[in-house]
């Protein structure tokens, strides 16, 4: 993976210019990093901070032969990567919060998005959106996310250089992404749930249908999470916002 890197000072987003490329044909493992994003896109149509050469803003088209429903699993083998390549660079232990927001120390260091092209029954491409803080000073977040977002430097107290965990990043991509494709979700999996900070305690889950709370019990083999509501009833939450 990232055999082919198309470097931009600035874009307005990585994904729409790997969706781009994905579209006219881009191999996988193809990697677009932005110094800049002018309008850098988060989840849920939320926009994602991403100033001048303090983070890490890349997407990388993936191509995997799976049906649309399984690319959750794809996200979650992400979250997992890259709490791996934190933890090997910096020592820090990041936690993962459903579905995969990284945190480290209770605030939100890393997101990921993951979208895709699709036919009913096949994958075309995936684009993982990665966007990591690392070197922002508390001050340099708008005040808005200032109380919920942090960067690397910040918990670590100290500069973080970005190459070596780009290339960390990508070689543990790789490496799960080929156990992936021989063993399936199964080990994966349970690294996820290493690294999971929700699985266990009471949560609030907004969904739109309305707000559930309950205990996280885990998530399935497609990667929903397993939400268990004061009366036992247990619920599969496909997409939400999770407070802990
Ligand atoms: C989230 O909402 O947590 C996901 C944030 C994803 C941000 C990254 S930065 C690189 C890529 N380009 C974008 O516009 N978004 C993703």
């Amino acid at each position: 993976l990232g055999h082919t890197i198309h470097f931009f000072e600035e874009v307005d987003s990585t994904q729409r210019i790997a969706a781009k490329l994905a579209y006219e044909g881009a191999p996988e493992g193809t990697l677009v990093v932005a110094e800049e994003q002018k309008a850098g896109r988060g989840r849920l149509d939320r926009k994602w901070f991403s100033p001048k050469g303090t983070g890490i803003w890349m997407s990388l088209i993936l191509r995997p032969p799976i049906p649309p429903q399984r690319v959750p699993q794809l996200t979650m083998l992400v979250a997992v990567a890259i709490s791996q390549a934190i933890q090997e660079v910096t020592g820090l232990v990041p936690d993962i919060k459903w579905p995969n927001d990284i945190l480290l120390h209770g605030k939100k260091g890393v997101g990921i998005l993951t979208e895709l092209q699709a036919d009913p029954d096949r994958v075309r491409s995936v684009i993982v959106g990665i966007g990591i803080n690392v070197n922002q000073t508390a001050e340099q977040f708008p005040e808005d996310i200032r109380a919920i977002a942090t960067s690397l430097a910040i918990e670590k107290g100290e500069r973080i250089k970005r190459a070596p965990l780009i290339q960390e990043i990508l070689l543990r991509i790789e490496r799960l992404y080929k156990q992936y494709l021989a063993h399936g979700f199964r080990p994966i999996k349970l690294l996820w749930e290493g690294y999971a900070v929700s699985i266990g305690k009471p949560v609030t889950a907004r969904t739109l249908g309305g707000t559930i709370r309950g205990i996280a019990r885990g998530i399935t083999e497609d990667g929903l999470l397993i939400l268990e509501d004061e009366e036992q009833n247990t619920h599969y939450i496909h997409s939400a916002d999770i407070q802990l």
